[in-house]
């Protein structure tokens, strides 16, 4: 095997705390230890198709470990499979991708690092099935990546949220109201269950575990007996009722997955207020939880990702994804990296645990 020289490097789907940080360990690593060039592409696969990038080096990405967001720039719209364009006004889709690989054959990029969600990596194994070596690094504050433990940026997401409910705790008390804090997470609860056990919650509402209106508020109403007149409720944006279905507050097109939830926060609070008359008020904490710089967990974990996946490509392996495993640094088959996004266990020892505390999860 040839040794590598030039690598790639890009960031996809939503941004997300440890980016700049994955961006830096690989730079260095390819670098200090073996002499590889790294080039940068810009805004996710955009900039793959539009062979849009910056040579990174070591000045480059000096200083940039404890920051937010991501030195390349990302985008969660463009799939060089099938690239959104519009054209005489009108929405057209092409397959852009032999574009993008004659932008990788024309640089002599040996390999490419695509540190991305199920979306991202679901694009990295279609071009590595197209012959380009690829290894992933899995990253989102949802945690719902099944072929590892943790997702870097899920803790810090977790502490932003966490911190958000002690705020809400004092305002809550004060004004005796219901505060509801809906929060991200896509299709799993992961972001509510640890927040909503770290910040004390009374009710926790995930996708997992559908919930009846009227198991919230007899917890509401119990809290009142025991002379508690607030009560907090961490609402993970694609939790619904028994009855009912998630809340899309809008569609994207070009996106891997288009479909944008939120809402359900607004609508448990009307139904909380309606039904008891105690005052409610909902927070959306949003973008919040994927802005600003890692908490030093996510620092050290995007740190040994970044190395690890240099160290894939080095060692000749592609179609992986570096992964978490028993706290160790290890990697898995993209294709099984992406096979199915991973859900909150409805019996898992935290779910369990949080119950024993009284915390309701609406069921
Ligand atoms: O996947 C990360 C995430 O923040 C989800 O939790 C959320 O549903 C989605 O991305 C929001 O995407 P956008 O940045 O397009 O609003």
């Amino acid at each position: 095997m040839e040794p590598i020289k030039r690598i790639g490097l890009l960031t996809g789907g939503g941004d997300c705390p440890g980016l700049n940080a994955v961006i830096r360990a690989v730079t260095k690593t390819a670098i200090n230890l073996h002499g590889i060039e790294v080039f940068g592409f810009l805004d996710g696969f955009k900039g793959l198709v539009d062979n849009n990038f910056i040579k990174l080096d070591l000045e480059r990405v000096s200083g940039i470990a404890h920051t937010g967001g991501t030195i390349l720039g990302t985008t969660n719209r463009d799939n060089p499979f099938r690239y959104y364009t519009i054209e005489d006004g009108k929405e057209v889709y092409r397959d852009e991708s032999d574009r993008a690989i004659d932008n990788v054959k024309c640089l002599g990029l040996d390999g490419l690092i695509v540190i991305g969600g199920d979306g991202s990596l679901n694009i990295a194994h279609l071009f590595s099935q197209k012959g380009v070596p690829i290894v992933g690094v899995p990253k989102t504050i949802d945690n719902d990546l099944s072929a590892t433990e943790v997702t870097f940026g899920f803790y810090t997401a977790v502490n932003t949220a966490s911190e958000a409910l002690d705020k809400l705790h004092t305002t809550a008390e004060s004004h005796h109201r219901v505060m509801v804090l809906e929060v991200m997470g896509r299709y799993a609860g992961w972001i509510a269950l640890y927040a909503g056990l770290s910040g004390g919650a009374d009710v926790i509402l995930m996708p997992e575990i559908p919930y009846h209106l009227d198991s919230v508020i007899e917890k509401i109403n119990y809290r009142y007996t025991l002379d508690k007149k607030f009560s907090i409720i961490v609402v993970a944006e694609g939790a619904k009722p028994v009855d009912g279905e998630m809340v899309v507050s809008k569609m994207v097109a070009g996106s891997h997955d288009p479909i944008r939830l939120g809402g359900i926060g607004q609508k448990l609070a009307n139904d909380i207020e309606i039904t008891t008359g105690i005052e409610s008020r909902v927070t959306v904490l949003g973008h919040l939880q994927r802005g600003g710089g890692p908490i030093p967990y996510d620092r050290i974990l995007s740190t040994r990702y970044g190395v690890a996946a240099v160290e894939q490509l080095v060692a000749g392996n592609s179609d992986v994804m570096v992964s978490l495993k028993d706290n160790a640094i290890t990697s898995v088959p993209l294709v099984e990296a992406i096979r199915e996004i991973r859900k909150v266990p409805v019996d898992s020892d935290i779910v369990l645990a949080a119950k024993a505390l009284g915390i309701s999860f609406g069921d």
